[in-house]
């Protein structure tokens, strides 16, 4: 282990371990979960991706990229809980949704279900196809506040029917930053003939995943947000039966080497993203991958209770179904359109240094905070004070 991971490794969690990353020195960072933030460590490895492929262009692309593509596979799936036969890497989760959704051969009259709440561009990409393709779309209502994981169990049975092909569900909901019983949706699926696409962009690093245990029949994760790797990277895991007819969005050269090889090679372009994966998994695993995440799942909590308390709000979930992020309504009774969102995103921002997003939806405002190993309690105080400064301390 170099001497910086090991100083990581030693070092307490919170403003100490800055550094790390690139991040403004005088902002309250409080929006890991939107792109993720890469630490120097491994902005440094991908630039030594870089320099090594322009060394000597063809011998990298053509005989070092797929060998080392495969190292990376197979140190990426002991941690997700796949194998690198059934892993396969993308750019982001859009393009692993895309890859699954556009590799499936629809029937007319085939039903989609998914969330009101799951993310807009896997919702758009499934009402692109659902156009091209003649398919209905169901979607399971996701009560929020949310009374507890049964709920949104009931939410996802009370929209399949005889007709159901696909079930999508977010592992993390992105704007309600909650997580869903994704391994009890896959066991009421399952005997029903209705496949599984898990949508986990935000859950590797957040979550312990054992993917070929869970038995989805797709997997798409994202590397980018809580593994801390470069943007542009993320994977897909297939189940074995679903293995031979998955491609990617991109259809280039390996079409027809099968997968995931297919996958390693989708036209000239920046593949060190991809590979500095080995480097963020370094960086998370001289943290301890678990401690890493039990430090986000306490910051979070902690926020929670701080917040809600200073605000006088509830908690709109049972605390442990959130994971590194909490979502708190806003308090006060301001309109919920996207003009007031984005007029208090800009004041926190301008006013406060705060970067935390703001969101409106089932008629509130709402406020997502993420939590990080470099932010401390600090952080969320000066939130606490921008938004309520009268609130007793
Ligand atoms: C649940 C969910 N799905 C998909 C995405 C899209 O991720 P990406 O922009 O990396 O494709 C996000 C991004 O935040 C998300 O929260």
């Amino acid at each position: 282990m170099s001497s910086e991971l090991k100083a990581l490794s030693m070092a307490e969690t919170g403003h100490a371990l800055r550094h790390f990353w690139a991040l403004e020195p005088s902002m309250h960072f409080l929006n890991h979960g939107s792109f993720g933030a890469t630490p120097r460590y491994v902005l440094a490895a991908q630039h030594h991706w870089r320099e090594r492929l322009e060394r000597q262009p063809v011998r990298f692309m053509v005989e070092e990229l797929p060998v080392e593509l495969g190292l990376l596979r197979a140190r990426l799936a002991i941690f997700v809980g796949t194998t690198a036969e059934r892993l396969a890497m993308v750019e982001n989760s859009t393009a692993g949704v895309n890859a699954v959704l556009r590799s499936i051969k629809w029937r007319d009259g085939d039903e989609i279900v998914l969330a009101d709440h799951a993310y807009a561009s896997v919702r758009n990409t499934v009402r692109f196809l659902a156009e091209r393709h003649g398919l209905q779309v169901r979607l399971a209502p996701i009560e929020f506040p949310l009374s507890g994981p049964e709920s949104m169990l009931e939410a996802y049975w009370s929209a399949i029917t005889p007709r159901t092909r696909l079930v999508i569900v977010d592992h993390i909901f992105s704007s309600l930053a909650v997580r869903s019983p994704v391994a009890e949706i896959v066991a009421v699926c399952q005997p029903l003939g209705v496949q599984v696409l898990v949508d986990g962009a935000h859950a590797p690093g957040l979550l312990p995943l054992a993917l070929d245990t869970l038995g989805a029949d797709w997997y798409v994760g994202n590397c980018h947000k809580w593994l801390l790797a470069p943007k542009g990277s993320a994977f897909v895991q297939v189940s074995a039966s679903a293995l031979t007819d998955l491609h990617p969005a991109v259809i280039s050269n390996f079409h027809d080497r099968g997968f995931p090889l297919e996958f390693d090679w989708q036209g000239t372009r920046d593949y060190s993203a991809w590979l500095a994966v080995a480097a963020a998994l370094d960086f998370v695993e001289a943290m301890g991958a678990s401690r890493y995440r039990q430090v986000l799942r306490d910051q979070a909590a902690a926020a929670a209770a701080l917040l809600s308390q200073r605000w006088g709000v509830a908690l709109p979930a049972p605390a442990e179904m959130f994971c590194g992020m909490v979502t708190l309504p806003l308090p006060g009774d301001e309109a919920p359109t996207e003009e007031n969102a984005k007029r208090w995103h800009d004041r926190l921002w301008s006013q406060h240094r705060i970067e935390v997003p703001v969101l409106a939806f089932n008629q509130k405002l709402w406020l997502r905070i993420s939590a990080q190993v470099y932010n401390d309690l600090s952080d969320v105080e000066a939130l606490a004070r921008a938004v309520h400064p009268a609130a007793a301390v």
